[in-house]
């Protein structure tokens, strides 16, 4: 394979830039051609493409967001906007395509390999919400800076006898929900994946102060069960602790990559256009331990995602 294209496609995650950067530099040195495609498979479709050479991606290994940009495209989802952008692959004569994004993504990806396109799938998302690799990139980052965030607000919620919801990404996956709260030391963690009972959170920060706890930090996925304004009122409603709501947002998809990510990136961009150059594609990579992995991208997107939920029993454990 000669000609490669890379793509980033749903939401941004740090370390996407040193995947882009692996991609293009591993793609020169083994003698191919690569091409960039601007906000992920919006640019496919509208042939906003450009050839990529070392120096384009100088310079960016620590930048956090992704100098390809991102979208969402609702166009791919289309006949007329899937059948452009298998059009615009082939009048760019590109052989084998890298898509770096989340579970949307990589299913846009296996779209594309069932229309005969040569794809390979790398995991780029901060929720962490893909079965078939330990982590994603981008995860580890969020974690980093929600906890940073949490070191913060543990001084003020201790200092008012407070207990502070703080909501974290996550809308069908609770890893980062889980990995903040045990990293972050928080009472409660509420995660998409269990059901939520308001009667065993009140029991939980009773009981707490009951112990001379006087204030708690609760992680809340975004994707629980629950709004946190609604839990904050019912807690104030039904145990007299005072509770503020802090939604953490965007400023967890953003920030330097921390060194994890830059490797995960790294080794994954490298993996990826190495088994293009050998004619291997339809596959997603990722890792397993220290390992880099790689399988069939529709077997990929099967694996059931229940890795860390275990983890979620910890938060209790911890909290007494
Ligand atoms: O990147 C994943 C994610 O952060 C989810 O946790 C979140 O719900 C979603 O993206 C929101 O992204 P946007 O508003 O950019 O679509």
């Amino acid at each position: 394979m000669k000609r490669i294209g890379v793509l980033t496609s749903g939401g941004d995650a740090p370390g996407m830039n040193a995947a882009i950067r692996a991609i293009v530099r591993t793609a020169i040195y083994m003698d191919m051609e690569i091409f960039g495609i601007e906000r992920g498979f919006n640019g496919l479709i509208d042939g906003d493409i450009s050839q990529m050479n070392r120096r384009d991606v100088g310079d960016i290994v620590h930048r956090g967001g992704t100098i390809l940009k991102t979208a969402r495209s609702e166009s791919f989802l289309t006949d007329q906007g899937f059948a452009r952008a298998i059009n615009i692959l082939e009048s760019f004569r590109i052989e084998g395509l890298i898509v770096i994004g989340g579970n949307g993504s990589l299913s846009g990806a296996l779209k594309l390999a069932k229309a005969g396109v040569k794809v390979i799938g790398i995991p780029g998302t901060i929720d962490n919400d893909l079965g078939y690799t330990d982590y994603t990139i981008g995860f580890d980052t969020a974690v980093n800076t929600a906890l940073s965030a949490i070191g913060n607000i543990r001084d003020t919620s201790h200092s008012h006898d407070r207990t502070t919801i703080v909501e974290v990404m996550g809308r069908h996956c609770g890893d980062i929900a889980i990995c903040t709260a045990i990293g972050g030391g928080a009472e409660i963690a509420l995660i998409p994946e269990q059901p939520f009972d308001i009667d065993e959170v009140c029991r939980k920060l009773i009981e707490a102060k009951h112990r001379g706890k006087m204030s708690s930090i609760i992680i809340k996925a975004e994707g629980a069960n629950i709004a946190s304004q609604t839990l904050a009122d019912l807690i104030i409603e039904r145990t007299g602790v005072d509770a503020k709501v802090v939604i953490l947002g965007y400023i967890q998809r953003g920030g330097s990559p921390t060194v994890r990510d830059r490797i995960l990136a790294s080794t994954l961009g490298f993996e990826a256009v190495k088994l293009l150059k050998n004619d291997i594609f339809n596959r997603a990579v990722g890792v397993t331990g220290d390992q880099v992995i790689h399988l069939e991208l529709e077997e990929a997107l099967a694996v059931e995602k229940d890795r860390l939920i275990a983890l979620a029993d910890l938060v209790d454990v911890f909290s007494i």
